[in-house]
């Protein structure tokens, strides 16, 4: 594992904006595995500005989102699907095409989680993998106790994460109580993984993840098995290792 300690929350934003950058540049068809929550917006909107100035074309790029709340339609404004567009895709020059999510509308857990797996193998391979990390270890919709041959399957979310995501929702009640979420295999299975962390409260949990022992209980610590990951958080996030 590769890690950047950065000054603060723009800096990491900025050095994570310029680690996809490179890869879009590299291989201008290449496919992007995205996440959503608070982390990543300063880096979409790096990638949005450079993009503007003209620095970064997204023709070709393809990609794939790692969650969506089951229930929520592409129009609800706390969909992952509404958050990608508000914060990157409306931006950027991306064929809308060749951007995926599971389908959150789909009632039936099995077939959307099916019609998920089946876009991903049709995409090939995700060349950079983005992360967030929850307070509990989670990527992606992958709680504690998660099974790590899992693809993309169907989660009831545990309290934490409902508590933690309820700022995005008028209320607690609001917040869906399932999501439909790439399973740790898929995510393992991405060329390159690329993880932003930042803030004190992510401290603890960054030391147990990458520093504690390989455990389902703390999910992202997989990735310590992963041979190409790379960290990129701020000195608040790694002021406990
Ligand atoms: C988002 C996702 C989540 C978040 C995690 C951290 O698509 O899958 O795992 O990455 O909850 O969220 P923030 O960045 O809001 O702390």
């Amino acid at each position: 594992m590769i890690i950047y300690k950065t000054k603060d929350y723009d800096d990491m934003s900025r050095k994570a904006a310029n680690i996809i950058s490179a890869q879009i540049i590299l291989k201008p068809d290449c496919v992007l595995g995205l996440a959503t929550g608070s982390t990543p917006i300063g880096l979409y909107s790096q990638l949005a500005e450079w993009h503007h100035m003209g620095a970064l074309d997204f023709s070709q790029v393809t990609t794939v989102n790692l969650d969506e709340y089951k229930g929520l339609t592409k129009e609800n404004p706390q969909s992952y699907y509404y958050f990608m567009n508000e914060n990157l895709f409306q931006k950027v020059n991306i064929d809308k095409n060749r951007t995926f999510l599971p389908d959150g509308t789909e009632p039936d857990s099995e077939k959307a989680c099916r019609q998920y797996n089946e876009i991903l193998s049709s995409v090939g391979t995700v060349d950079i993998q983005l992360l967030g990390l929850g307070h509990n270890g989670h990527i992606g919709f992958n709680e504690p106790g998660t099974f790590f041959q899992a693809e993309t399957h169907c989660v009831s979310l545990t309290e934490q994460t409902i508590k933690a995501n309820q700022r995005f929702f008028a209320s607690e009640e609001e917040v869906p109580r399932e999501a439909y979420t790439m399973g740790i295999k898929t995510i393992m299975s991405a060329r390159h993984i690329l993880l932003v962390v930042s803030g004190e409260d992510k401290a603890e949990i960054v030391k147990k993840a990458f520093f504690g022992p390989i455990t389902p209980q703390v999910p992202a610590s997989v990735l310590q098995l992963h041979n190409h990951v790379t960290l990129v958080a701020d000195e608040a996030a790694l002021s406990q290792v």
